[in-house]
């Protein structure tokens, strides 16, 4: 935990402040506590010259690109929707690699927000990146999207920007003290993490548009019926496989299977399943049997983290 939040607060702003002196600067921001953090303090330190880059990748949840635009510039700061859904379901197709996956969204998410900078003309990229992305991606548990600098990719050199990770040596819990003193709302303070590649690696195997729509519709029913109960993450997945069922007319179908993962975590370096109550999993299987009728079977995830990690790609 960090002894003085508003003394990170105020040395994240200076140090912002003096390496972009009047520049124009942008920050790649999600709507998670992580990219909204850096977002304020970017905005600390350099007012309007600070614009809000808000990618739609098109792996996003339900209404996410409009409500979380809507929140920024409720906040007061600059903010620019990129639509750039085609761009990455090309860059996913025929795909089916975790890791080729993951690279291939970062390239993607790179290419783009270079783009915009340009468009900007924007030379400093503020960036949310905590501890623990690096530290997964430095140990080659899983490539995370926004983790550059720190295996050797130069930003200024491939990308023709300069990076600033005002957070990288925060964990979840710092930030959400960051967080909390920067005067966020507590359902932003408090929010489940989501990660960079959004549905893409909830999605195990080849990403489709159909696919993306209904992992969507899972996360959206395992996010309505969890609303209320304590945990990290709260999510699901698409297998990449199918199961026999029978279908209401007793005929044979060969469905879907959605996995339900919910878990317990501090810093996301480990992680424990949720002890959830029977009938909250019921409800869950019970909306996506009837929401989604392609899906045949839906299972819970008791795994923790180690072995497993919490996303399942
Ligand atoms: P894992 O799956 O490694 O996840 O146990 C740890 C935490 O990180 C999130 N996650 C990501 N966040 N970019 C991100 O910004 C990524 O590429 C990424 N991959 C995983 C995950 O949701 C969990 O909270």
């Amino acid at each position: 935990m960090l002894r003085d939040p508003e003394k990170f607060i105020e040395d994240s702003v200076r140090a912002i402040r003096e390496r972009v002196g009047t520049a124009k600067a942008a920050v790649a921001a999600s709507g998670g506590v992580d990219s909204t953090t850096t977002a304020m303090l970017g905005k600390r330190a350099l007012g309007e010259n600070l614009t809000v880059l808000f990618l739609d990748d098109g792996l996003m949840r339900k209404n996410e690109p409009e409500s979380v635009t809507d929140f920024y510039r409720g906040l007061g700061l600059v903010v620019r929707l990129v639509n750039a859904k085609d761009e990455f379901l090309a860059a996913l197709k025929g795909l089916s690699d975790p890791e080729e996956k993951r690279k291939a969204f970062r390239d993607t998410f790179y290419r783009v927000l270079s783009r915009s900078l340009e468009e900007l003309g924007a030379k400093f990229l503020l960036q949310g990146t905590i501890a623990a992305d690096v530290v997964e991606t430095k140990k080659g548990v899983k490539t995370q999207h926004n983790v550059l600098e720190q295996i050797g990719i130069n930003a200024a050199k491939a990308y023709g920007y300069e990076l600033l990770e005002p957070l990288k040596e925060l964990y979840k819990d710092e930030v959400r003290q960051v967080a909390k003193a920067l005067g966020l709302p507590q359902d932003k303070v408090g929010r489940r993490p989501f990660p960079g590649p959004g549905l893409s690696i909830r999605i195990l195997g080849e990403v489709t548009e159909e696919k993306v729509e209904l992992v969507r519709e899972a996360t959206s029913i395992v996010e309505e019926e969890t609303e209320n109960f304590r945990c990290f993450q709260a999510f699901a997945v698409l297998a990449n496989d199918k199961a026999t069922g029978v279908s209401e007319s007793g005929g044979r179908k060969y469905g879907n299977i959605i996995i339900i993962r919910i878990v317990d975590s501090t810093d996301a370096m480990t992680a424990v399943p949720s002890e959830i109550s029977w009938t909250l999993l019921e409800r869950m299987r019970n909306r996506i049997l009837k929401e989604i009728p392609s899906v045949t079977r839906v299972l819970y995830d008791i795994t923790p983290k180690p072995p497993s990690t919490i996303e399942f790609e």
